[in-house]
């Protein structure tokens, strides 16, 4: 298994997987079109069924249109690249309009061209802790990532910003103040848990398309948990086995709110939530984030 710093390494003040920044100017000088729709989320913050829903949206309810492909296929990963494995810039120029484009950026580093072009984004926010386990979870199964060792282990890296991507505090305030354009739209996991029609309605109008109740129903029964876990076009068993192992956790895990209760001893737990009380207190919203 390789060593932690042989995989990622820090780059502008983000640690990011260095397979993605091997060829950054690729990324950097890429061409947004007007009509791309980015969806943007830190890890492990629920981008896949953002993702499903609003290619639902997309497609016009059409489950077998979503059904024709793998996600990773329908909504390339930007800044993806693994040599000449994977590549999402070139999955992304050979995609025809309009495009959804899934980017796990902070702000910073996000390609100019997208705020040149004005394009539609929509950022989705998860708690903190129930991130920090689900990536834990996720190093597991991801054959080119380093062991994390223990979770209390990761759960320190996780707050001193040495996962891929950086700092949550700093992932979820640049995107917030993004948020400020009416072009941005914030919304939160925990919300689309407590009240997915309302969620899926307030999609369907920030894309101007009328929320039209068979519309609605169809897009909450496909992109339900239970039906993208069995979904092998969203439940991520169409990568191959030497990118993922599936058997040791599935992608679809739990999707739940409030999993790192069932993790995170007390003392970590105080531990952490002083420090996001103070990574997070200059930041004006008070987020359901908090949970
Ligand atoms: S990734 O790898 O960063 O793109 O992962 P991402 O898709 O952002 O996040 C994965 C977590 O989202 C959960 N998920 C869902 N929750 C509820 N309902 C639906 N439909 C759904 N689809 C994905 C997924 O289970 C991961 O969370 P955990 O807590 O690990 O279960």
């Amino acid at each position: 298994m390789p060593e932690y710093y042989e995989v990622f390494g820090d780059f502008h003040g983000v640690l990011m997987d260095k397979l993605f920044t091997k060829y950054w100017e690729d990324v950097e000088t890429f061409s947004a079109r007007p009509d791309d729709l980015l969806v943007v989320t830190y890890p492990k913050s629920g981008s896949t069924w953002i993702g499903e829903i609003v290619d639902m949206i997309y497609k016009e309810g059409d489950v077998e249109k979503c059904k024709e492909d793998a996600i990773f296929n329908r909504i390339p990963y930007l800044e993806c690249r693994n040599e000449d494995l994977i590549n999402g810039i070139k999955q992304l120029k050979e995609k025809e309009s309009p495009r959804i484009v899934k980017t796990h950026l902070p702000a910073k580093l996000l390609p100019a061209s997208f705020w040149e072009k004005n394009c539609k984004i929509i950022y989705l926010c998860r708690n903190a802790k129930d991130v920090v386990v689900s990536y834990y979870y996720f190093f597991l199964i991801i054959k080119s990532y380093p062991n994390p060792k223990s979770f209390s282990e990761f759960v320190e890296k996780f707050m001193e910003g040495q996962v891929p991507y950086g700092s949550w505090y700093d992932h979820v305030k640049s995107w917030w103040e993004k948020s400020k354009n009416s072009r941005v739209l914030f919304m939160f996991y925990e919300d689309m848990k407590e009240d997915i029609r309302r969620e899926v309605v307030k999609l369907i109008e920030f894309l101007e398309r009328d929320p039209l109740a068979e519309l609605v129903d169809k897009i909450i029964q496909h992109t339900s948990f239970q039906e993208m876990k069995n979904n092998p076009c969203t439940n991520y068993s169409m990568l191959p086995e030497t990118m993922i192992d599936l058997k040791v956790s599935p992608f679809m895990r739990k999707g739940i709110v409030g999993d790192w209760r069932n993790h995170f001893p007390e003392a970590l737990r105080e531990r952490f939530e002083e420090h996001y009380q103070r990574h997070m207190k200059d930041c004006p919203v008070k987020f359901r984030a908090e949970l």
